[in-house]
């Protein structure tokens, strides 16, 4: 655990994506470096134009796209078989032939936990995330709200003990009253299991209530352009959003975000 637990969690390193036989840059010189904090965990946030790759660089560091060139190291290693990543996307990715307890149990499953421990695991994870009384009912929709199919995903990869969450515009379905109540969620879960997440989002000041790090990335050929470091208290909760502090960091991120998109 002590040489996992040194340096950077997560490592991009020079990433060029091509398509067309390269005739299609898509992302040129990207760098991103996430150090490992594993008593506190990261929340990183990455922004940009619709199309600039934020989705290509999160399947990069799941395994499930290698770059034309360029380095992707987790926990200073190659992406493996091994590695404790999930990731939520934005459909919602659980089985929906599977009830909401299958689905969670899983990410046990495939490690050979026996039915009444996995189960029993899962059924805390279950709780954790507020679906408890849910668990017998399909993982489909609308059996399950949008909120909710979320939450089993969620719940799934934490019973994974993934190290790293990825999570692709995950709330970008809900209403604002979920949404709002999945934020808080994902903040309480962050703080306490030390997650590193990387989280994708078009909306500023979810990036600048849930980010430690947000990084903005530039169209292509895009890499990342701005660093913005949220100055926030670490234990946040929605009052924070009425501050002037966190309402000038919004509006100073709106600015970057006009800068980025005018550049070519
Ligand atoms: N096989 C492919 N051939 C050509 N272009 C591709 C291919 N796969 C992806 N792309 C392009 O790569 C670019 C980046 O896609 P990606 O899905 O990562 O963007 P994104 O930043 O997540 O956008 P959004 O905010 O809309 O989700 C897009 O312009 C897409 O058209
Ligand atoms: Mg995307």
């Amino acid at each position: 655990m002590e040489t996992e637990s040194k340096g950077n969690i997560i490592e991009l390193r020079g990433i060029t994506q091509t398509y067309d036989e390269g005739k299609t840059v898509i992302i040129k010189d990207l760098d991103l470096i996430v150090q490992d904090k594993p008593a506190q965990g990261q929340f990183v946030v990455l922004l940009g134009m619709s199309g600039c790759g934020k989705s290509t660089v999160l399947r990069y560091i799941a395994g499930l796209q290698k770059p034309t060139s360029g380095t992707v190291l987790l926990n200073g290693k190659p992406v493996g078989r091994d590695n404790r990543v999930s990731m939520v996307f934005q459909q919602y990715s659980s089985m929906p032939w599977l009830t909401v307890l299958d689905n969670v149990a899983l990410a046990l499953e495939y490690k050979g936990v026996n039915k009444k421990e996995r189960e029993e695991k899962a059924m805390e994870m279950i709780k954790l995330v507020g679906l408890d009384g849910h668990q017998h009912k399909y993982a489909q929709y609308p059996t399950l709200s949008g909120g909710q199919l979320q939450r089993v995903a969620i719940a799934r990869s934490l019973l994974a003990n993934a190290q790293v969450l990825l999570m692709d515009e995950p709330f970008g379905a809900l209403d604002v009253k979920t949404r709002l109540q999945m934020q808080d969620m994902l903040s309480e879960l962050w703080m306490k299991f030390h997650l590193t997440i990387v989280f994708v989002t078009h909306d500023l000041a979810e990036a600048v209530y849930l980010g430690d790090d947000i990084y903005i990335m530039k169209s292509p050929p895009s890499k990342i352009v701005e660093h913005m470091q949220v100055d926030l208290p670490f234990y946040r909760t929605r009052e924070i959003k009425k501050d002037a502090k966190f309402v000038q960091l919004v509006q100073e991120l709106e600015d970057r975000m006009v800068k980025v998109s005018n550049m070519s």
